[in-house]
C-alpha cells in the first residue's frame, strides 16, 4: 500500500497522471493537492471524483504549514510534485509567482517531506532546463543553460531535489518532459490556444518567423512516463520524458486550421517572444531503457487533441473570459496590431 500526494495534480498534466494511477492502481490511496490557481481545475479530475482511493486538498505547497498537515492527515509515503507556474509568457511578464511555486514550494515539499520521513520525492520538470539546441538532442547530463525565468524556475527546483539527495540520502527522481499537448490543457499554450481561437475564426499569433522547433509528446504517455520512472527510476537520477517528434511551430499551426477547416489566412507573424528558444530535443533512450515507450503518433494525437476542443466547448469558453481576456490582451492586442499574415 502506498499514500501518494500529487501536487499540481488538478492541471494539464498532474490531472492526466491523477486519472491515470488512480485507476491503475486501486492499491494505492491518492491525495491532490493544488492550490487551484488561474490553471488548476477541478473539472479536470470529475473522471475519478468519486473513487474510493482518490481525495482533493486545496492548498500551496509553499504553505509549510498546510503541507505538514496533509502529510500527516494521509500517512504520505511518496510525493509526486506537478505543482507549478507552468507558461513562459507568463514568467517574462512577471516572474514573482515562479520563485514562489517552482522554486521555494519545491524546497518547502522537500524539506517537509524530509521531516515526515517519506519515501520518493518525484519531481516533474521540463526539456527548457537544457535551454536552446542548436542540433543533437539533449542528455541527461548536459548542463543546464535555461533562458526564461520559467525555465530558471524549474531548473532551481530540480537542484534542490538533487541537493536533498546528496545531502540528506532523500530518494528522489526527475522527469523532464517534453512540449505536453492533448485534453484539458489550459488555452494558453500553443495548441489549446490555436485550436480554440481558430474555433471561433479569430487570428492565431505565430511569434517571430514560426520556425522554432519543440518536440511534442502527447499527455497520457507524459503520465505514464512519469508512473514508470516513479516506480523504476534509480534514486538520484533524472529521465527525459521526450516524445522524439520535432515539429516546427508553423506546421503545427498549419495542421491545426486543416484539421479545423480554417483558412491559413487566420496566422498572423507578430513579434517574437523575448529570449525564445529556437529549439528543444532530447532523447528518451534512458527512459525507454526503464521500460517506458510512446503510445500515440502525432498526427493521431493531434487530431484526437482537436477533436476533444471541438467536442468539449463546456470545458474552455467558461476559461476564456474575466481574468483570461485581461492576459489575453496584455499579451496580444499590441502584438496582433503589429502582426504581418
Ligand atoms: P498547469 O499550469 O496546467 O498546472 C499546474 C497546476 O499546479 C495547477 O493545477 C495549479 O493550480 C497548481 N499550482 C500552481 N501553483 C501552486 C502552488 N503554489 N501550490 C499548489 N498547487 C499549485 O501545468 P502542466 O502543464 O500540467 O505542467 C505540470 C508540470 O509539468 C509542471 O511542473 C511543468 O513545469 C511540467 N511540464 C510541463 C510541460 C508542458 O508542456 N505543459 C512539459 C514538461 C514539463
Ligand atoms: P508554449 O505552448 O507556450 O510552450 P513553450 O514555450 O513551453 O515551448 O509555446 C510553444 C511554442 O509556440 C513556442 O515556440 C512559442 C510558440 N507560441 C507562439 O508562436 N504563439 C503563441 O501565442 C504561443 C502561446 C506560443
Amino acid at each position: 500500500m502506498k499514500n501518494i500526494l500529487v501536487t499540481g495534480g488538478a492541471g494539464f498534466i498532474g490531472s492526466a497522471f491523477v486519472r491515470h494511477m488512480v485507476t491503475t492502481y486501486p492499491e494505492y490511496n491518492f491525495v491532490c493537492y493544488d492550490k487551484l490557481t488561474y490553471a488548476g481545475n477541478i473539472d479536470n479530475l470529475l473522471p475519478v471524483s468519486d473513487e474510493e482511493n482518490y481525495r482533493f486538498e486545496r492548498g500551496d505547497v509553499a504553505d509549510r504549514a498546510s503541507v505538514r498537515r496533509v502529510l500527516q492527515q494521509y500517512a504520505i509515503d511518496t510525493i509526486v510534485n506537478f505543482a507549478a507556474e507552468s507558461h513562459v509568457d507568463r514568467s517574462i511578464l512577471d516572474p514573482d509567482a515562479f520563485i514562489h511555486t517552482d522554486v521555494v514550494g519545491v524546497y518547502i515539499l522537500l524539506d517537509e517531506g524530509r521531516k515526515h520521513g517519506i519515501g520518493r520525492f518525484c519531481q516533474v520538470s521540463t526539456d527548457e532546463v537544457y535551454g536552446d539546441i542548436d542540433e543533437g538532442l539533449s542528455l541527461e547530463d548536459d548542463r543546464f543553460l535555461p533562458n526564461s525565468p520559467y525555465a530558471a524556475s524549474k531548473a532551481s527546483g530540480e537542484l534542490m531535489a538533487r541537493a536533498y539527495c546528496v545531502t540528506y540520502g532523500m530518494d528522489t527522481v526527475i522527469t523532464r518532459g517534453s512540449n505536453t499537448y492533448g485534453p484539458y490543457q489550459y488555452p494558453e499554450k500553443l495548441i489549446p490556444f490555436f485550436t480554440t481561437e481558430a474555433i471561433d475564426d479569430r487570428p492565431l499569433p505565430l511569434y517571430g518567423d514560426g520556425r522554432q522547433i519543440r518536440d511534442w509528446l502527447y499527455v497520457d504517455d507524459h503520465a505514464r512516463g512519469v508512473d514508470r520512472v516513479l516506480h523504476a527510476g534509480e534514486s538520484g537520477e533524472a529521465y527525459n520524458l521526450a516524445g522524439e517528434n520535432q515539429r516546427y511551430n508553423l506546421e503545427i499551426t498549419r495542421r491545426i486550421l486543416e484539421i479545423l477547416g480554417k483558412p491559413q489566412s487566420l496566422i498572423r507573424f507578430v513579434p517574437d517572444r523575448e529570449g525564445h528558444d529556437r529549439r528543444y530535443a532530447m532523447s528518451a533512450a534512458k527512459a525507454r531503457a526503464l521500460g517506458w515507450r510512446l503510445t500515440f503518433d502525432f498526427e493521431a494525437g493531434l487530431e484526437a487533441t482537436i477533436n476533444w476542443y471541438r467536442e468539449n466547448e463546456w470545458w474552455w469558453r467558461k476559461i476564456k473570459t474575466g481574468d483570461y481576456l485581461d492576459y489575453y490582451k496584455h499579451q496580444y492586442a499590441e502584438r496582433l496590431e503589429s502582426a504581418q499574415r
